[in-house]
């Protein structure tokens, strides 16, 4: 079978890093919608995509759990001499903190190495005198700590990748972040756990992916905004 990946391809395309769940997919099918070509990276293929494949999204293998993971995409990305429109480094790991330092290498690895790793690369993949941005997904308690310390200071880490990489990426590439905080619950959070998460922000909402994607596609289609972090948190920081 060949891989699509080694044929070279024209219109440049949206990676989305971690884009087969929740709001990485969303954005993902909505940038499908809007016209845009798309692929998204994930650890695991769905096996629901064998029944019903992702129309319009490739996807793409990828562990960056270690740098020779995120190497093998680097890798297969230059093979295919990729063009690039966008990178949404979406990917994310949530572990509690331990004392062994799992977690924080874990999280360190996700959330910091591998967009320092594709921002390097991902110079070459953009199309000379031709919009390019790269979008970073951080989280509200980047810029405020946490009692998940390892988490926060990780996506800490990737807030300060935004501002280092605007600068260096001017004026070809913008870069940016996103800093949400609730946005979408997970499937088993209960009644008490949603209630008090809620209450947390002003406007008390779970808002739904949809928001996010308003964000990305404010970010793409604003040509005088770069080294920003764009807060999506209802009004957290009021409360
Ligand atoms: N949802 C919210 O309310 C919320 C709030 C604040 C911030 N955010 C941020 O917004 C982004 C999207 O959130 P989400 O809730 O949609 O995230 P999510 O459901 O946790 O999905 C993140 C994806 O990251 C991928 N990933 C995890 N570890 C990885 C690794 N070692 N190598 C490669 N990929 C890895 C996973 O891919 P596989 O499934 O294929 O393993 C997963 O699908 C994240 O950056 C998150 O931190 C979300």
């Amino acid at each position: 079978m060949t891989d699509p990946l080694t044929t070279a391809d024209s219109a440049p395309c949206v990676l989305i890093t971690g884009g087969a769940q929740r709001l990485g997919l969303h954005c993902a099918q909505r940038l499908v919608e809007d016209g845009y070509r798309v692929m998204i990276t994930c650890r695991h293929l769905r096996p629901q995509w064998l029944s019903a494949p992702l129309p319009g999204i490739e996807v793409i293998e990828a562990d960056f759990s270690t740098v020779a993971g995120v190497q093998a995409l680097i890798d297969r990305l230059d093979a295919r001499q990729i063009r690039l429109r966008a990178l949404i480094h979406n990917a994310s790991a949530w572990m509690a903190d331990d004392t062994c330092g799992e977690a924080f290498q874990q999280m360190f690895a996700v959330h910091m190495q591998a967009p320092y790793l594709l921002n390097q690369a991902a110079r070459r993949w953009f199309v000379p005198d031709q919009p390019a941005d790269i979008i970073h997904m951080t989280d509200y308690v980047a810029q405020r700590g946490a009692r998940h310390i390892a988490y926060a200071a990780t996506k800490a880490g990737l807030e300060s990748l935004t501002l280092s990489f605007a600068a260096a990426l001017a004026p070809q590439i913008k870069v940016n972040s996103i800093a949400p905080s609730l946005i979408l619950f997970n499937e088993d959070d209960d009644a008490a756990y949603r209630a008090k998460a809620l209450a947390k922000s002003a406007l008390g909402i779970e808002p739904g992916p949809e928001v996010v994607y308003q964000a990305v596609r404010y970010l793409l289609d604003n040509p005088y905004v770069t080294g920003s972090c764009l807060e999506l948190n209802g009004g957290r920081n009021l409360r």
